[in-house]
């Protein structure tokens, strides 16, 4: 399942894990969590080198529990600490850097190939997975996506989101490795006018045929 933040990925993937009782990797969750470990270790984001280094050194572990998603970084939990505006702002610099690419895609491979799973991200029908059995592209409208994402924070506004949102989506969509683009395969599907048993129900759909 890829697609763009605030496309509402996290809980359509979550939502179809649970129901076909499968295990959801949220390898957004994995790139998120190496930024908040270079942030941690005074590590200049923007110099794609001094990234690029270090990449192999953060040792990570991430759930695949839908119903208890978190991550870890040398032993501590930073589950709630990859969502902060910090993170979020430096994230795209650290995931268009090669050499975190290609550490994240293998461990992310690894765990693919334990068994079958529902797994989010930007990448993943056309890179992590292209066999996948099943490729969702999720859309919805800036303005939705924008209001969905200031629901779920304090202290933002729609207009703010939206600005921030759109400066994200060009980083990762412009990058020269792996950039956000729909898998030639994939099915995509609007969210805009759907609310989220709407849109897992289709995607269950979709798995049926
Ligand atoms: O999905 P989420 O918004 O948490 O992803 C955070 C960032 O991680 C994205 O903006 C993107 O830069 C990066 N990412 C990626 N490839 C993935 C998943 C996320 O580059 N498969």
């Amino acid at each position: 399942m890829d697609g763009p933040s605030g496309s509402g990925k996290s809980s359509a993937s979550r939502g179809v894990a649970r129901a076909l009782g499968l295990r959801y990797l949220d390898t957004g969750a994995m790139y998120r969590a190496i930024t908040w470990w270079m942030l941690e270790h005074g590590v200049e984001v923007a110099d794609a080198a001094a990234v690029a280094g270090r990449a192999g050194e953060p040792v990570l572990v991430i759930a695949t529990d839908p119903d208890a998603p978190g991550v870890t970084a040398d032993g501590r939990d930073v589950s709630a600490e990859i969502r902060t505006g910090e993170v979020t702002a430096a994230v795209s610099a650290v995931s268009a850097v090669p050499e975190v690419r290609a550490r994240l895609v293998a461990e992310q491979r690894a765990i693919i190939g334990e068994g079958d799973i529902v797994v989010e991200g930007r990448d993943i029908g056309t890179v992590v997975a292209p066999g996948a059995p099943v490729k969702i592209y999720l859309t919805a409208s800036p303005e939705a996506r924008a209001r969905r994402r200031t629901a779920e924070l304090t202290g933002t506004t729609v207009e703010a989101q939206r600005a921030a949102m759109a400066r994200r989506d060009t980083l990762d969509s412009t990058r020269k490795a792996d950039p956000l683009v729909m898998a030639a395969d994939a099915v995509e599907l609007d969210t805009t006018e759907l609310n989220l048993e709407e849109v897992v129900s289709e995607v269950l759909r979709l798995v049926k045929e």
